[in-house]
């Protein structure tokens, strides 16, 4: 802790606070751990539906997966439909896949896609309904099958969070459902199966990671837990997003980054979320694009315009990024971590809303619904409907 920047965080009276935090997820981490998955299956179940996307179900990773699940006495049903921004039709098609096959369990290998996929299957098969019979919190009643998730990504952290966003196939509104009663009861994380994934996936999953922990850390309701375990995440992705995006090999880095995802998806499950995902989410139901990507594009201009409500926990991402912060003041060490992460978007070459295609004369539209966002509530500052139109303004011109 630096000098002037921790006076205020000093003077928070945890006499005042009154928050839950949980984290039922086993996490079971390290190199090599995939071959794990058969012996931690076995323990939950006999017919696994394995919920993945096609790509993946061609690889290495996969064939291995389904090999130790054999080895065991583990039945894999492949069930690899899932695609980007997964539609409820997808989940439908999974859920019909779960009861054909009598499956008894879940396990879903991919980014969050997948995962999110396989917690609103399991949604479905314990409680009935249709996904948007589950979109409060009451509504998923039973607990979802027996679920082990493995992440290929080092971003969602849905491996560890009590949400899955599904897609409205005809509206193309986000669907988010959110209950302790959908998370898994194991997530393998393995960073050799983080090995290799291309320089802009990297780039956008890790700073979709960075966004978790960073708006977890100073949402409305964090509380000393979350905010513990997001700056541990915030320093670890900071410490490793470049290394890689530069070097897909380096195991590491690679490592870094899934614990670093894995905790802010600990911390953001526990504390919420802001509004960079209210733009961006809000944004994806309009375009299809790369979650990650999209939360790279506004996370400096939330964090610009969130600066004066919290400038003591900007203040702390500033130095756990590495910035020197010694002698600043909180206002101007907080500015340092909004330069940071501007500078690691260009350093990430994150493309900008006109490179992604994205027209102007929906904004309008756009900002309205941001007011609706589950998100929008949360965030440390208020911010109105002509300020959520402004701030797409001006992440599209880039200023
Ligand atoms: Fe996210």
């Amino acid at each position: 802790m630096q000098d002037k920047n921790s006076d205020k965080e000093e003077n928070v009276s945890f006499t005042e606070k009154q928050f839950n935090f949980s984290m039922p997820t086993r996490a079971t981490f390290g190199v090599g751990k995939l071959d794990s998955l058969g012996e931690e299956a076995a323990a939950l179940g006999k017919r696994a539906l394995v919920v993945s996307d096609k790509q993946l179900s061609t690889s290495e990773v996969f064939k291995k997966a389904l090999e130790s699940l054999q080895a065991a006495g583990v039945e894999g049903v492949v069930f690899n439909q899932v695609i980007p921004n997964p539609p409820d039709t997808i989940v439908n098609q999974g859920v019909e896949k779960y009861r054909e096959a009598g499956c008894d369990m879940l396990v879903a290998a991919g980014g969050g896609s997948s995962i999110d996929c396989a917690k609103a299957i399991g949604a479905i098969i314990a409680n009935g309904g249709t996904v948007k019979d589950m979109l409060d919190e009451d509504s998923v009643r039973n607990p979802i099958p027996p679920f082990i998730a493995i992440p290929t990504t080092a971003g969602t952290g849905s491996e560890v969070t009590i949400y899955s966003v599904i897609t409205d196939s005809l509206t193309h509104e986000k669907l988010i459902l959110f209950s302790h009663n959908l998370l898994p009861n194991v997530a393998i994380l393995d960073p050799e199966i983080t090995r290799g994934l291309p320089p802009e996936v990297t780039a956008g999953t890790g700073m979709d990671a960075l966004t978790h922990a960073i708006e977890a850390y100073t949402t409305e309701v964090s509380n000393p837990i979350s905010d513990a375990v997001a700056c541990g995440g915030i320093e670890l992705i900071g410490r490793f997003i470049e290394r890689a995006y530069h070097d897909g090999d380096d195991l590491e880095a690679r490592a870094g980054m899934l614990l670093g995802s894995h905790m802010a998806g600990i911390a953001f499950s526990n504390a919420d979320l802001g509004s960079v995902h209210t733009l961006g989410e809000t944004l994806g139901g309009f375009y299809d694009l790369p979650h990650g990507i999209t939360m790279a594009v506004f996370l400096p201009y939330i964090m610009d315009y969130n600066l004066d409500a919290v400038p003591e926990k900007y203040a702390r991402v500033a130095a756990l990024l590495g910035e020197d912060t010694h002698g600043l003041s909180q206002m101007e060490a907080g500015r340092k971590a909004v330069e940071r992460v501007k500078a690691l978007n260009l350093a990430l070459k994150i493309p900008t809303l006109a490179d992604l295609g994205v027209k102007p004369e929906n904004f309008a539209e756009m900002a309205k619904a941001c007011k609706a966002h589950v998100c929008d509530p949360l965030n440390p500052k208020p911010i109105d409907e002509d300020t959520y139109l402004k701030l797409y303004q001006l992440a599209y011109q880039g200023q």
